[in-house]
């Protein structure tokens, strides 16, 4: 199973098992299948055996654009932004996470499907702005936003900015002073649920930077006596500030909707305790991200629509329980509307078999573009998609071209035995957090993010450059 035990990523499969194969995997029945749940809406392959993606051929891409890049579907992106927006409907708000992966051609379409957008930094406020999101459209998150951070958001005029510790209550206040603004805050609290695909561990989550924790203390979870009830009093208590709920977010990669409904149960019983001492009815809660994707054809996530019922039921009846108005819900999915939108194509440079063990093929990309298989012993899979193949299946390991010997793209894949070296491999699911995540270890150069639709190919992103790296060495 490809979903256990880690906040941000499957782990597994670190020892070759027994019988040569990944897990209890056997090779799929057809190396030439492209299983949906994995691949971007649009891609196909062809009668003459290639892959295509938004009607446009892969090794036409590779041509034009070069490898590896990242190539990303329009229209699925679209589409996951209309789905999730119609599964939560006019009272509730989706923010996308702009640290998934975020450009300002992204920002253009998250604003034309009606989304919001949350950011993290002052490189993704610039983004967002720059390319036209309306500021009130745009949520402002971070554990240690800069004071230069909080004052460009302050007076843009963002809509939203999630507060993360008592520091920043202040911070917040004097800059909407100065700006001549009642600036709208959340408090982000932390509610003592790990999210992980299958279990949720109550209290080891407070043992991290975000948030202010709701619990007086690990063991006594009620809200009221917390750092969190402390925060609200604090910011009631300033003019400058509007607070209009209560965030949290507990994790990503997540299938299991138990730790959402321990988290909403939380939530409530903070705007509940709330009500109870100040007399104040907060109108918002924000649930955050933190949705799954299917890596693999393992794993399994829920339909928009199923995720957003079941947000709003879980939320609804805490209230009614309490005997508050239903607030305005917001959540902030991220990987879940990018992710399964691009794939990283690549070509095969070199083969080494190990007897008995395995194939290596080495990609002319690695850990610099995709470092979530390094980081958190993520799962991919791969596919041959320049060609198809009837050869016999060949258990491999996608590396890169990096000087280490953990720079694995792909742990564990069948690939067909006749791969060669000018074959282009595509990995699905790349949408998220590896273009926004890729570094210039060795000084590679990043590549470009390619969007494709109805026949056309345009860069979103370029390619990097050896003069981009020498122009920040100034010698
Ligand atoms: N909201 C907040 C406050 C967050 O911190 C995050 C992610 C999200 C929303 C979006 O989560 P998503 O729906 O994309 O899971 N680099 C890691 C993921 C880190 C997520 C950090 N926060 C990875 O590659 O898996």
């Amino acid at each position: 199973m490809s979903r256990s035990a880690h906040p941000a990523g499957p782990r597994h499969a670190d020892v070759l098992p027994e019988g040569r194969y990944p897990g209890s995997t056997a090779p799929p029945a057809d190396l030439n299948s492209l299983d949906p749940q994995v691949w971007a809406q649009t891609v196909r392959r062809s009668a003459d055996g290639a892959v295509s993606v938004g009607g446009l051929d892969v090794r036409a891409l590779a041509e034009e654009f070069g490898t590896p890049a990242y190539i990303l579907d329009e229209a699925d992106f679209r589409a996951r932004c209309r789905a999730w927006r119609s599964a939560f409907g006019e009272g509730a708000d989706v923010y996308y996470a702009g640290k998934a992966f975020l450009s300002r051609a992204v920002v253009r379409w998250l604003h034309e499907e009606g989304l919001n957008l949350d950011v993290c930094s002052g490189g993704e406020l610039a983004t967002a702005l720059d390319a036209g999101m309306p500021p009130e459209r745009i949520a402002l998150h971070g554990n240690n936003k800069s004071s230069e951070e909080i004052d460009r958001a302050v007076g843009a005029g963002v809509g939203r900015i999630v507060l993360d510790s008592f520091q920043e209550i202040a911070r917040v206040a004097h800059a909407a002073r100065r700006h001549g603004r009642r600036q709208p805050v959340q408090i982000r609290v932390t509610v003592g649920v790990e999210a992980h695909t299958h279990e949720f561990i109550a209290t080891a989550h407070e043992d991290q930077k975000f948030g202010l924790a709701l619990a007086g203390s690990a063991a006594h979870p009620e809200a009221g006596g917390g750092p969190a009830a402390e925060a609200v009093r604090r910011v009631l208590q300033l003019d400058d500030l509007e607070l209009t709920g209560i965030h949290s977010h507990i994790g990503s990669q997540i299938f299991d909707m138990a730790g959402f409904e321990v988290s909403a149960r939380r939530v409530v019983g903070l705007l509940t305790a709330v009500r109870d001492e100040h007399g104040v009815e907060l109108p918002e809660i924000d649930l955050g991200g933190g949705l799954g994707i299917a890596y693999t054809a393992e794993d399994d996530p829920s339909a928009p629509h199923d995720i957003a019922k079941a947000l709003r039921d879980i939320v609804t009846r805490e209230c009614e329980a309490a005997g508050l108005a239903v607030p305005r819900l917001s959540v902030e999915p991220g990987r879940a509307i990018v992710g399964p939108t691009a794939f990283t194509l690549y070509e095969v440079g070199t083969l080494k078999e190990l007897e008995g063990l395995r194939t290596y093929v080495s990609v002319d990309g690695g850990m610099s573009d995709n470092i979530r298989t390094a980081l958190y012993d993520a799962e991919y899979s791969v596919a041959l998609v320049s060609r198809s193949s009837d050869a016999e299946p060949m258990l491999s390991r996608v590396v890169g071209k990096h000087c280490e010997s953990g720079d694995i793209v792909v742990r564990d894949a069948f690939l067909p035995a006749d791969l060669a070296p000018g074959d282009l491999l595509a990995v699905p699911a790349t949408g998220a957090y590896c273009r926004s995540m890729a570094s210039n270890y060795n000084h590679a150069l990043r590549p470009p993010v390619v969007a494709v639709k109805d026949g056309a190919a345009r860069t979103i992103v370029r390619r990097e450059t050896e003069e981009d790296l020498l122009r920040l060495d100034v010698g």
